[in-house]
């Protein structure tokens, strides 16, 4: 049985130990949880029968587990995940990986010197619909792509402690916290593109509220994507894409994927099945999918059952620093 201990019981907190439930039969069981807020670790205490630590670092040293899971405000990711490397622990640690590059050359150089397993949470390159566009990106059964389009659209998130997410110190902003996951999918697909454009929409204070990147791949080849978290509470979350390869478009709306060939006859893409659980812990995503997908995956990784090497810690920092150019590219995070 590998033993997990989980830090941060907030919205994504919540969605892990939700999925780890559903895993239980597959040898994994949340045994330690830690929280500053007490009620919010009870919580999730409550589900599996977990001890309770007061904070992350008191977990990692006290606790005996075999993983350490990291869904903390990002600012916290880099101490506590090297913290618990040095611990000997595998670490699942939640996007985006830090912000800060010496934290960023830490972890990478913990990892190699601890020899432990990771994995960060870009959830994407295991959701359904995003495995299927890679798979027809990589297989070119409907030749190369020409050109794509990604969008990631939020209403206000309100639900974070001490309100880490509008901080731009502690969150990055929409950049570095939402827009990472396209950005990141983006260079999973396509690799490093050659150049970029980038362009932000900002709030009375001047922080990104809102960006609009463009990622030249040469001969013409551009993909663009949007991030967007400022829309009034209510609007629905949507994250959708089109992408034009030589012989047909793919379109992601609503969850459903559409082909329409170059021919004619659009179909609906066959997509991988993914778990159809919810949780009920709030945020702005509440299906388990591909957050179950990740973890089955991460935890089969421990089992010897693959490589680990879909959401690699050295590519999560390549993502975040490539959005840190774009956020450069558009005027900084916060400009007066
Ligand atoms: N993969 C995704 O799609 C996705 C979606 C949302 C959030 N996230 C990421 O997950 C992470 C957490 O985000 P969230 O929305 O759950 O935030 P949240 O504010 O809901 O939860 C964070 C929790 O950490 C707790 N905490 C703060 N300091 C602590 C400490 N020292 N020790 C223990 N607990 C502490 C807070 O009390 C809070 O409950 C972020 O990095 C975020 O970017 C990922």
């Amino acid at each position: 049985m590998i033993k997990v201990g989980l830090i941060g019981c907030g919205f994504m907190g919540g969605m892990h130990a939700a999925c780890y439930k559903v895993l239980e039969n597959e040898g994994v069981k949340v045994t330690a949880v830690a929280d500053v807020r007490p009620e919010f670790a009870k919580k999730l205490a409550d589900m599996s029968g977990a001890d309770i630590y007061a904070t992350g670092m008191e977990l990692i040293e006290k606790a005996d587990v075999d993983v350490i899971d990291v869904c903390l405000p990002t600012h916290l990711h880099a101490a506590h995940g090297i913290a618990a490397m040095k611990a000997g622990k595998d670490l699942f640690l939640e996007k985006p990986v830090c912000l800060d590059e010496a934290e960023m050359e830490e972890l990478l150089k913990v990892e190699k010197e601890t020899g432990v397993k990771v994995q960060i949470g870009q959830v994407i390159r295991q959701s359904a619909a995003y495995i299927w566009l890679k798979g027809v990106v990589d297989s070119k059964e409907f030749g190369a792509v020409r050109s794509g389009q990604f969008r990631r659209l939020s209403g206000y998130p309100d639900w974070a402690w001490e309100n880490w997410l509008h901080t731009p110190e502690q969150s990055g902003t929409v950049t570095v916290d939402m827009h990472v996951h396209d950005a990141d999918f983006i260079r999973y697909i396509l690799g490093e593109p050659k150049a970029i454009q980038s362009m932000a929409n900002r709030d009375e204070a001047g922080v990104i509220q809102q960006i609009f990147t463009q990622y030249d791949y040469g001969n013409g080849v551009a993909v663009t994507a949007e991030a967007c978290w400022d829309y009034p509470v209510e609007f629905p979350f949507c994250a959708d894409w089109v992408v034009k390869f030589e012989k047909a478009t793919a379109q992601l709306k609503d969850g459903v994927v559409t082909v329409y060939p170059k021919a004619g006859g659009s179909y609906a893409a066959e997509l991988p099945a993914e778990y159809e659980g919810e949780n009920d812990i709030g945020g702005n995503v509440s299906d388990l999918g591909g957050y179950y997908t990740e973890l089955k995956y991460f935890i089969e990784g421990l089992q010897g059952k693959n490589d680990l090497s879909i959401a690699t810690l050295e590519e999560a920092i390549k993502s975040v620093k490539l959005v840190k150019a774009e956020v450069a590219a558009a005027g900084g995070a916060v400009k007066k």
